[in-house]
């Protein structure tokens, strides 16, 4: 039997071996992996340890937190701060950059993070996740502010989720492929079980909650017409639909065995460019899905090449197998 590969060991093979991660970088990983072991922990736990339900306070976003939100916060600020390995943090459910505080030592990475997604699945007991993008803090900057943080998604050094499921997983990209790590509960570690996962090309399944179609734009509207007309229809196949409503669960379904992933702009709030958050949520999962293969657009361009303008940007996502990106994204250039 070959033996098992654990994170910690994938690692520092990374380092070692393949260049692609400087120590501090690896520490910084080994940090998020044992936070999201600690929320799968409380994730678990449920109704018996008493963190279901709403905190009762309001994101920047103006979203009702649940408890989970903030103690999965809490776990990873906790977690980051006294390693040496960062410079500061931003998150979903803080306004505002968090600093490492004076008495640690400054490291060179800064971490972004949504600490719970699929916020409205924790209580009905579905899959959720945290999402987290790694960056590296500019080499002129000693006192680190907001500006810092807003670089373009191709510029992140290490990105992945960990999902909270029937099985916990941690997913990985540090620019070398994506790897994919379970939880061993008696062990307490994670194991690889899945290395160089590829994103079909092609695909027979979207994912988009259709609730919203009467306010989606043309493009939209059109390609799902034309799945939904099946084997009658242009497309001359049929399509399956699904919906999680957290994009952790989605994402990892499309990396598993491919599928589109569409939140795109919609008429309800025509200002906003999309729902999901540029810095958090869409650049990680456009350059994990973008290592297995896959594309991402915001509908007109590559994700990972939009400059941020804001820490708490919001973006039109389409992400999954490569073909299908690429049809949703012509019959945007096309209107
Ligand atoms: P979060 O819980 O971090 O706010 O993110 C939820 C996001 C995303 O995970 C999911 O794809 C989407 O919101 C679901 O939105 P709808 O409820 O509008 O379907
Ligand atoms: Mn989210
Ligand atoms: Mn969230």
């Amino acid at each position: 039997m070959s033996p098992k590969i654990s994170l910690s060991r994938y690692l520092v093979e990374q380092q070692r071996s393949k260049g692609h991660i400087p120590s501090q970088l690896r520490l910084l990983l080994e940090v998020v992996a044992r936070a999201c072991k600690s929320i799968s922990h409380a994730v678990n736990k449920g109704s018996l340890g008493g963190v279901l339900g709403s905190a009762e306070s309001a994101n920047i976003q103006g979203e009702i937190q649940k408890k989970l939100d903030i103690i999965a916060n809490e776990v990873l600020i906790e977690a980051n701060e006294w390693g040496g390995h960062l410079a500061a943090m931003a998150s979903e459910e803080m306004e505002s950059i968090h600093l490492v505080p004076n008495r640690y030592p400054q490291g060179e990475y800064l971490l972004l993070f949504d600490p719970l997604d699929g916020s409205s699945n924790i209580d009905v007991n579905v899959s959720i996740g945290t999402i987290f993008s790694v960056l590296k803090k500019p080499d002129e900057s000693d006192a680190i502010s907001e500006k810092d943080f807003l670089q373009a998604g191709k510029h992140q050094v290490a990105a992945g989720y960990c999902v909270y499921g029937p099985q916990t997983t941690l997913v990985l990209t540090v620019g070398d492929g994506v790897a994919m790590f379970t939880l061993d509960r008696e062990q307490g570690s994670f194991v690889l079980t899945d290395e160089h996962v590829k994103v079909p090309e092609d695909t027979q399944e979207f994912a988009i909650n259709m609730s919203n179609m009467r306010h989606w734009d043309s493009p939209v509207k059109k390609y799902v017409d034309e799945c939904l007309q099946g084997k009658e229809g242009p497309r001359g196949k049929d399509f399956n639909m699904r919906w999680i409503a957290s994009m952790v669960a989605d994402v990892h379904r499309i990396l598993t065995r491919g599928g589109v992933f569409m939140y795109p702009w919609d008429k309800r709030e025509p200002n906003k460019a999309g729902k999901l958050r540029l810095m958090y949520e869409a650049n990680p999962m456009s350059w994990l899905i973008e290592q297995a293969g896959g594309a991402s657009t915001n509908g007109r361009e590559r994700i990972l090449d939009i400059q941020p303008q804001q820490l708490h940007e919001r973006v039109s996502v389409i992400l999954g197998s490569k073909n299908e990106v690429a049809r949703v994204t012509r019959y945007h250039l096309e209107k």
